[in-house]
């Protein structure tokens, strides 16, 4: 098996979509009518788009397959039967609730469980986690260990949680969490797994402090998958039997279908308490719909459980993590700083470092963002001081970090698109010193990143 060292895409492709480049001109036309947010670019415009994993991946000749057996009925779909069966041979929580993607999940269970004088500690939120839990007026904790704030530190398993601050925490304020979350992979922090021994200790916490545990499981294949290759004694157990252990850890999860699920949209909340479960299906009643479809069409449930068979294919999450790994590698030789080890969706560009003559509150990762776009139209992310830098009081300071993530959608790019991204980012690397920061002209009160105007400061 590991004879060939050449990374291989384990599929074919069946259909294609048309890509353009762009000239830079019409790039930079682009930028400044977009208010320099890349959120606000036409996707025609883009030539490689690593904006997000998110639905935005390839679906497989089964998955379309499978939407053809969608079923439409209002209750009791067999397609809705169809998805809780794949959702719990991975995760046998009791109750299974689907929405129409994460985030849904997210503001369902936060509306039953959170509010004012509450705390949720995570490893990391990610952004539409964050803005959920404070959105309730409850405040969000970040506690993931140290070196998981250090974009050169490696190590093996960086999106873990800091046990002892979370036990600190639970020691001071026990009475105002309703819950602990851990988020596999660690998104905002490098796409970085947790370990399945972490979970275990922390799943020990929340037990002696009678908490439960809750996933945010977006990317919890190829967490399994990190587990499998680098955590001590995991090597010869399936991914399947893995990713049961994780779900066995924990007493509920949100999820986004629209990363590990394979799919273009959906989610779910799970959990084992009934009465939370009830209290949490009125509420998806009032907003995404009845229990047995939530916010999803049937053909998206059957695109789902075929997607949850296939993302733990052994061969695909090799393939998977490896790609991503190709380009993280390539990025690492040519000088360009970013977080290591490589995470399992996304490369992350240290723009902080990068560009130390652009203070964080000029947004180094929004300048480094707009550059890939405008040198060769490729579309990353900021994950930074953009994205995190407002608290709820509406006052600002530095993000823990400045990153710009290259993120992969699914069985989606060649190898070839990603030589080119490796190209044109080198270029911009090596021209760092001449990029020049932005401010923000206009922005909403919360998830600025989103909608915000940026003018450039010449
Ligand atoms: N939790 C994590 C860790 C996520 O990465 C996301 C979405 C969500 C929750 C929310 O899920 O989008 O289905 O509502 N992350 C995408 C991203 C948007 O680009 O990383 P959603």
């Amino acid at each position: 098996m590991d004879r060939w060292h050449t990374i291989i895409e384990p599929f074919r492709i069946h259909a294609v979509e048309p890509i353009r480049l762009t000239t830079e001109q019409e790039r930079e036309q682009a930028l400044a009518a977009a208010g320099w947010n890349l959120f606000n670019i036409h996707a025609d415009d883009v030539l490689v788009d690593l904006l997000t994993d998110s639905g935005t991946g390839a679906m497989s000749r089964d998955q379309w397959a499978a939407i053809q057996h969608g079923d439409e009925s209002y209750a009791g779909s067999p397609s809705w039967y169809a998805f809780l069966d794949a959702v719990q041979a991975l995760f046998p929580f009791r109750h299974v609730i689907p929405t129409h993607q994460g985030r849904a999940a997210e503001k369902i269970l936060f509306s039953a469980i959170g509010g004012r004088g509450r705390v949720v500690p995570n490893n990391t939120h990610f952004d539409t986690t964050r803005a959920n839990v404070e959105f309730t007026g409850a405040e969000a904790v970040d506690l993931v260990i140290p070196e998981g704030r250090e974009p050169a530190t490696l190590h093996p398993f960086k999106g873990n949680m800091d046990v002892t601050a979370l036990e600190a925490l639970l020691a001071a304020r026990s009475d105002d969490v309703p819950v602990v979350f851990v988020t596999i992979t660690n998104n905002s922090g490098g796409g970085q797994p947790v370990s399945l021994e972490n979970l275990r200790a922390v799943g020990a916490v929340c037990e002696r402090f009678g908490k439960p545990l809750f996933l945010d499981g977006c990317r919890f294949a190829e967490n399994a998958w990190f587990i499998k290759a680098r955590e001590p004694g995991q090597a010869d157990r399936s991914v399947i039997d893995i990713v049961r252990e994780i779900g066995s850890l924990a007493d509920g999860m949100t999820m986004s279908a629209k990363k590990d699920g394979l799919a273009n949209i959906g989610g779910w909340l799970a959990m084992n308490d009934d009465g939370l479960a009830e209290r949490c299906r009125n509420l998806l009643i009032l907003t995404e719909g009845f229990p047995t479809y939530g916010g999803l069409a049937g053909r998206d449930l059957e695109a789902i459980a075929q997607g949850l068979r296939e993302v733990v294919d052994e061969d695909y999450l090799r393939y998977r993590i490896r790609s991503t790994a190709y380009l993280g590698d390539a990025l690492d030789a040519a000088g360009i700083p970013l977080v290591k080890p490589i995470g399992g969706h996304a490369v992350y560009l240290d723009a902080r470092a990068l560009l130390p003559h652009i203070p964080p509150l000029a947004y180094p990762g929004q300048a480094l963002a707009v550059e890939l776009y405008r040198a060769g139209g490729i579309r990353g992310c900021e994950i930074g001081t953009v994205m995190f830098g407002v608290h709820p009081d509406g006052t600002e300071e530095p993000a823990a970090m400045d990153l710009v993530r290259l993120a992969i959608p699914r069985r989606t790019y060649t190898q070839s698109h990603i030589d080119y991204v490796i190209e044109v980012a080198t270029d911009v690397a090596r021209r760092a010193s001449t990029l020049h920061g932005y401010r923000i002209e206009r922005q909403p009160a919360q998830l600025r990143h989103f909608t915000a105007r940026f003018a450039p400061l010449a």
